[in-house]
């Protein structure tokens, strides 16, 4: 077991918000795993990037972009940091970080607590550049016009970061979801764009949605997605719905429940969004994603890339290259040469 994995056991000990604190400070000192190797064979190209293999960092966990050299030091193929909203903000109060350690799962209710975009344009500014770094775009929870704050997230962060994803799938900023409606949403997506066509006009816009919607809202995102001809689909953030089958006392908290118990429905999700969109708008599954296993699933339901954050919790570092390798044994077995070929071939 590395040394690194013993670390994150004993990191399990403490409350877990100290602990992913501990865990960033840690990375800063650059001591982080390192387990970069090249994969041609999980080479993609996904919104006009190269990704060197199709295992990301999903948002939330370098909320601030402390890390993120860090991150791709660790093996995952690219790194989406954020969420930022523009001006700085200290988030709910705590507790609003909770293990179901017995559903492999976390509910989190953080509420966007930032450094907001000065201070992580700045960091993102003084970093060594290499890799893909996405930024996650949220909106300040007072702001008077929140489409307003992703504009200016956009405008702010242009030259910085290799893509943008608007998010307004969070379910701890009250109302933000309501984004997702259908007028709002065009127009938000629109004002996103002009900006983005202005400030940055090769970085592509990713949106990233609730695993909670309605039929009709899910018919309106696909619908809106290829008219404005959005670069990617995040699929999903956390959900507010308790499955019965959670056992950890944590269960009832208030907040946006991920891990394992989000693998089914994320993935349902996906696969509906791939019927829809497929071959037309690239897909990104997150949800639950702990085993190569289940990143394979997720590429053969119609993702070309896939994200994890809470399975880094409970498995730590060693988790990373562990998917990766053994994804090439699952493309090995159903003889497909490259992750290309994999995607939505669960489909036929
Ligand atoms: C503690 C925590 C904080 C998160 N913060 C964000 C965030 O700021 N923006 C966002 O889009 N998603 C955020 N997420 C959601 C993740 O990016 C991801 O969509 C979700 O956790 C499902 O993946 P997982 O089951 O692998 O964790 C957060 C998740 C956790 C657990």
């Amino acid at each position: 077991m590395m040394i690194a994995d013993l670390g994150a056991r004993a990191m399990g000990l403490l409350d877990p918000e100290t602990a992913h604190r501990m865990t960033v400070k840690a990375l800063k000192t650059g001591l982080g795993p390192r387990a970069s190797k090249e994969t041609p064979r999980l080479e993609i190209n996904v919104a006009g990037l190269s990704f060197p293999n199709p295992l990301g960092l999903a948002a939330g966990f370098d909320k601030n972009a402390e890390v993120p050299n860090a991150m791709l030091n660790m093996g995952f193929g690219f790194v989406e940091v954020g969420a930022v909203t523009p001006r700085p903000q200290a988030g709910n109060s705590k507790p609003r970080v909770f293990r179901l350690r017995d559903d492999a799962a976390v509910i989190n209710r953080y509420g966007f607590n930032n450094d907001g975009l000065e201070v992580i344009a700045g960091r993102l500014r003084s970093r060594e550049r290499r890799g893909i770094i996405g930024i996650n775009l949220g909106a300040n929870k007072d702001s008077e016009d929140r489409t307003e704050d992703y504009v200016t997230g956009v405008k702010g962060l242009a030259g910085l970061v290799d893509f943008y994803t608007v998010n307004i799938s969070s379910p701890n900023t009250p109302g933000l979801r309501t984004l997702q409606d259908k007028s709002a949403l065009s127009d938000l997506l629109t004002r996103v764009q002009n900006a983005r066509n202005e400030a940055s006009p090769d970085t592509p816009v990713f949106l990233k949605i609730a695993p909670d919607l309605a039929d009709e809202d899910k018919a309106d995102i696909a619908e809106i997605a290829q008219k404005l001809a959005l670069d990617a689909l995040i699929v999903s953030n956390t959900t507010i719905a308790r499955p019965e089958s959670l056992r950890s006392h944590s269960a009832p908290e208030a907040g946006g429940l991920s891990g394992r118990p989000l693998f089914a429905p994320s993935t349902a999700l996906l696969r509906e969004f791939y019927q829809e969109v497929g071959g037309v708008i690239p897909l990104i599954g997150v949800g639950g994603i702990s085993s190569a296993r289940d990143a394979y699933e997720k590429i053969l339901g119609g993702a070309s890339l896939v994200q994890l954050y809470t399975a880094l919790i409970y498995e730590g570092p060693a988790l990373v290259p562990q998917i990766i390798d053994d994804l090439i044994g699952y493309l090995d077995k159903d003889g497909f040469r490259t992750i290309n070929e994999a995607i939505g071939a669960g489909h036929s």
